[in-house]
């Protein structure tokens, strides 16, 4: 079942999109409007979660990819559970910082494991985003915003420009499936620019 109370928005993009600092950004706002916002982020924001996102992004501990995928649900299945239902039973704004398109583009477009597999889980999760933010930006700007970005690399930052291009492409494919849901963000904007883009969305499709 799909909450009705509050309202599930979810941000979705490569990396060095600016997803993190949108998504703060964005709660801010909100915020500022007197609404009650729960910001949090995949994989994580449980501590199971976090203890499995330590695995996740591990450059030392090498994982299959279904069993990735398998992973990223099971943290997900924990913070939807534990956190995001009840927040959205509350009434709330639940922001989340990636969700399971993120599943879909890296795992399955990005390491080929099948797309039904990916679904399957997503049905087993059924909880769906009123609206999803896909972040682009090219990938020259992606490569600037990363290096400015201190701190060692995980796994997929690991994985190269063909991976990042098969994700892109996945990213583009579900934007494109779900028009209704998905809102291409033009990320190459400044921040603010970004956000108000948005507000814009948030108010058109969902009329809060
Ligand atoms: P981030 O929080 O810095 O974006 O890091 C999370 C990384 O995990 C990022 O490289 C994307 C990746 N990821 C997947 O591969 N599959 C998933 O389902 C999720 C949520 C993230």
């Amino acid at each position: 079942m799909n909450h009705r109370a509050g309202l599930f928005i979810t941000l979705e993009g490569g990396e060095g999109a600016g997803k993190s600092t949108a998504a703060a950004r964005l709660a801010e706002v909100l915020r500022a409007e007197g609404l009650t916002v729960l910001a949090t982020r995949e994989p994580g924001g449980t501590k199971g979660a976090e203890a499995m996102r330590a695995l996740l992004l591990s450059t030392t501990i090498t994982l299959d990819p279904m069993a990735q995928t398998m992973l990223h649900f099971a943290a997900r299945a924990d913070l939807v559970e534990t956190v995001i239902r009840p927040a959205l039973a509350r009434g709330e704004v639940v922001i989340c910082d990636r969700f399971y398109d993120s599943t879909m583009a890296y795992q399955a477009y990005g390491l080929n494991v099948d797309v039904s597999a990916v679904a399957s889980l997503t049905r087993l999760i059924n909880l769906h985003p009123d609206v999803t933010f896909i972040l682009e930006v090219s990938e020259s700007t992606a490569n600037e915003r990363r290096k400015v970005r201190n701190g060692a690399t995980d796994r997929y930052e690991e994985m190269g420009a063909d991976f990042m291009a098969r994700v892109a492409h996945g990213f583009r494919a579900i934007a494109a499936a779900e028009p209704r849901r998905c809102a291409l963000i033009d990320a190459e904007q400044p921040v603010e620019a970004v956000v108000a883009a948005m507000r814009r969305v948030i108010r058109e499709r969902t009329r809060r």
